[in-house]
């Protein structure tokens, strides 16, 4: 697919994706703590045709789950992100936080549901304030809030994500990278949101930090009964911090299902080529890539990764596939699945839009 074809703005239609129905241990179902609905981002600058950066995606997040969204870059993530967090709202489509809807509000409106979802960034060092110290920085958003106490409980969650008394006074510069997205952590959790929005967390910082920052969004998790959107283009670290996967392309959900049966069985062809991607010396069958795609015209109106995908037919070329579920809690957007047992060359005898190119 083209540039000219990702920042295409042709409608497309909502993609529902309802997370599977879950029972709790008591039996009851588990209801979405966050939903979205056909969202859509565009970004305008005067003179340029907008650039469409999320094309009618819609998901839910379940109650203390961890929703990873993975995909290559420019595929959207952040967009999405941003605009489940409202910064700023999407150009269309819905977000609703437990009961409340956060699309469509003022400022004014959304300020008190502010507190409930929260956004820790990529860039831990550009996302604070460089003239606020790290204890000013997690006790602004509770001065805001008229808390009576903002000093010491700002202190005590900077205590919890490891930032002791001493380091407390010191500015984003004084910091490392890895103590930086600790204070961007308890400034996201001081106030105990439902759910934390978190965007590359761990992308820019170095691999010994990494592990540390992940142990402690998981404890944070725990401790502070989140629910989490983990956005990463690394497959490797989504894979061990998440529940359910959801696999984004060019501005589209392409596939969603469980951690366990995304990695183990991936139905989309472009989730098989990101698992390729994964270094893993031990496994030679998951590292052996599908072959090079000779280069292919492709429609606005088909598959997006018809231009890529090694099972493309004539079928592709022309419908681009609905995500729809392809098993109990395993959705995919694709007319010919890898990975199912009818997966696999057409014959050629099977109909001209069924057969490979
Ligand atoms: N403020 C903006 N103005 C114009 N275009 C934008 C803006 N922000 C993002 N885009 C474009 O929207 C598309 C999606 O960007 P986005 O940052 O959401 O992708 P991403 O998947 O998060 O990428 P990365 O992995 O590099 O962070 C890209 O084509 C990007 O260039
Ligand atoms: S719909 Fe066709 S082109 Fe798209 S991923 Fe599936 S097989 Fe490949
Ligand atoms: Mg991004």
């Amino acid at each position: 697919m083209t540039n000219q074809q990702s920042h295409d703005s042709a409608p497309v239609p909502g993609e529902l994706v309802p997370a599977p129905a879950r029972e709790t241990e008591k039996g009851a179902i588990a209801r979405p703590v966050l939903s979205a609905q056909d969202i859509v981002v565009e970004y305008k600058a005067a003179g340029q045709p907008p650039v469409r950066a999320v094309r009618g995606v819609s998901l839910d997040l379940l109650k203390g789950e961890t929703l990873g969204v993975v995909g290559e870059s420019g595929c959207g993530k952040s967009s999405i992100g941003r605009a489940l967090v409202q910064l700023p709202p999407p150009t269309s489509g819905e977000v609703h936080l437990g009961g409340d809807r956060l699309t469509g509000l003022t400022q004014r409106q959304l300020r008190p549901l502010r507190r409930r979802i929260q956004l820790v960034f990529q860039d831990p060092i550009s996302s604070l304030n460089p003239r606020r110290s790290a204890l000013e920085i997690v006790a602004d958003p509770l001065r805001l809030a008229r808390h009576p106490n903002p000093r010491q409980v700002a202190l005590k969650a900077l205590d919890e994500v490891g930032v002791d008394e001493r380091m407390a006074d010191r500015r984003p510069h004084e910091l490392s990278g890895g103590q930086c997205q600790r204070v961007s952590i308890a400034r996201a959790v001081v106030q105990n949101p439902e759910v934390l929005i978190c965007d590359e967390p761990v992308s820019a910082l170095d691999v010994s930090v990494q592990a540390a920052v992940l142990n402690l969004l998981e404890r944070m998790k725990v401790e502070h009964d989140l629910s989490m959107v983990f956005i990463s283009h690394d497959l490797a670290v989504v894979k061990n911090i998440s529940d359910r996967v959801a696999v984004m392309y060019l501005g589209r959900l392409c596939e969603i299902a469980t951690a366990d049966e995304l990695y183990a069985r991936p139905l989309h062809h472009y989730t098989e080529l990101l698992l390729a991607s994964i270094p893993n010396p031990g496994d030679k069958e998951r590292r052996r890539r599908p072959g090079a795609v000779p280069p292919r015209p492709v429609t606005a109106a088909g598959c997006p990764f018809a231009a890529r995908c090694p099972a493309a037919t004539e079928l592709c070329l022309r419908e681009a596939p609905e995500l729809s579920e392809a098993e109990p809690g395993h959705l995919v957007a694709c007319h010919h699945p890898a990975n199912t047992p009818a997966s696999g060359p057409a014959p050629a005898s099977a109909p001209t839009s069924q057969r490979p190119f």
